[in-house]
């Protein structure tokens, strides 16, 4: 099944049902998958993870981006073999697809981020994993084995720390960077303040702090004497909402490998990446969790792909649920995608198992959408591909 086009996950679950009289384990549907597992949380983590900033317009506006567009379906093209395999910042990639940095994933699943990292690299498919990751940056890499691996960066306040946190991804095999830029302050989400529930303060979400030489530098007692000292500790490093783009040339030095810069919606901001040095930007609103009110990320696509799309790699998050989501983005100008909450429902529901049901049916989807609109390489897809109509 691995060795054939992704679609061939359709026939495989007609044929398992055929031999076996099973259906998949988990809902195929994208909103089912959502619903399932949103039914199987808890209250905390199911506002945590479902949840977005303020009344949700933003969340919103992300699928209204998406359903606004049309893919107008071209015929007799031959559409026999699919070729989805691109590469983007030296990093190849099966299909043009990342699993987006989500922190805190021991809060859907005891296994969190190592199984999140397993079935990614069963796939081939780059995880980017998160600086707020259940599991510390090494055991996460442990569990990914060869699977190719970016790192995102919560920039911390302290440079010693910011430092130090670099210097682990790299020893441990994280070969891009991902500077997320739209978490200098938690978002105002009232689904968390009405249960108070932010993982962080339970110690969730920490440990790549809670490892860290330079961080336990800080500390005045050992965190085992001290919990709550270390917590505030983090509270007040996390990051720093002072800093600003000439401050970039400081991360730029201590990092070797290709840079991208995570929250990026405004053409100029993206121009700033480009002179600032960076490798790339992802155009996203942290999927609706920080600014509402904030425009849909697929809006703000093309106006980013317009300004650096000739000098940068634009990759693209926020609102993506299905295959032809990934088609649309791609045919918008993204070099790849990043898929955020679905494989976070998988992971709730069955972990590295739920993980790849839901990455093996996007991709499934996405090769059949190729196919069904005319399209056999993911170079040859373009903004003619859709109709605003
Ligand atoms: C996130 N996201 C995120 N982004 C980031 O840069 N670092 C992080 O630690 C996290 N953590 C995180 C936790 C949870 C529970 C969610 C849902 C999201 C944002 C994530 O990378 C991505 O931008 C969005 O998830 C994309 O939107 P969709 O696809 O989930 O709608």
């Amino acid at each position: 099944m691995a060795d054939g086009p992704y679609s061939a996950f359709q026939d495989s679950i007609y044929l398992n049902a055929l031999l076996t009289g099973e259906t998949p384990a988990y809902p195929v549907d994208a909103t089912a998958l959502e619903e399932a597992a949103v039914e199987r949380l808890d209250p905390g983590p199911r506002g945590y993870v479902a949840g977005g900033a303020g009344t949700g317009a933003t969340m919103r506006a992300n699928r209204e981006a998406f359903d606004r567009r049309r893919i107008v379906p071209r015929m007799l093209r031959d559409v026999g073999t699919r070729d989805l395999s691109c590469s983007v910042l030296g990093t190849h990639l099966p299909a043009p697809v990342l699993l987006g940095p989500v922190g805190v994933q021991s809060i859907v699943h005891p296994e969190g981020e190592r199984a999140t990292a397993r079935a990614a690299a069963g796939l081939g498919l780059p995880m980017v994993l998160s600086t707020a990751s259940s599991f510390t940056l090494e055991e996460v890499a442990a569990a990914s084995g060869t699977g190719p691996r970016w790192f995102q960066l919560y920039w911390p306040r302290d440079p010693d720390v910011t430092v130090s946190l670099l210097a682990r991804a790299r020893a441990a095999g994280y070969d891009t960077l991902v500077v997320t830029l739209d978490t200098w302050l938690l978002g105002w989400r009232p689904r968390d303040l009405d249960q108070a529930y932010l993982p962080f303060l339970r110690q969730i979400g920490i440990a790549n702090y809670l490892s860290d030489p330079a961080f336990l530098a800080g500390l005045s007692k050992p965190i085992a004497e001290d919990p709550f000292a270390a917590i505030a500790h983090w509270a007040t490093m996390f990051a720093d909402p002072g800093k600003t783009w000439d401050d970039l040339a400081f991360v730029r030095e201590n990092w070797t490998g290709p840079i991208v810069l995570k929250g990026i919606l405004h053409p100029d901001d993206a121009r700033r990446a480009r002179d600032a040095g960076m490798d790339g930007v992802v155009v996203s609103n942290h999927g609706g969790r920080q600014l509402d009110g904030a425009i849909g990320a697929l809006d703000a696509l093309p106006g980013v792909v317009e300004a650096v799309g000739a000098d940068l790699a634009v990759l693209f998050d926020s609102g993506v649920r299905t295959g032809s989501d990934l088609l649309k983005a791609l045919a918008l100008g993204a070099r790849a995608v990043l898929v955020g909450r679905p494989y976070v429902y998988g992971l709730a529901l069955g972990g590295e198992d739920g993980v790849r049901h839901v990455l093996r049916c996007l991709l499934a989807e996405f090769d059949l959408s190729m196919a069904l609109s005319g399209h056999t390489r993911v170079d040859g897809l373009d903004p003619s591909v859709l109709s605003a109509g």
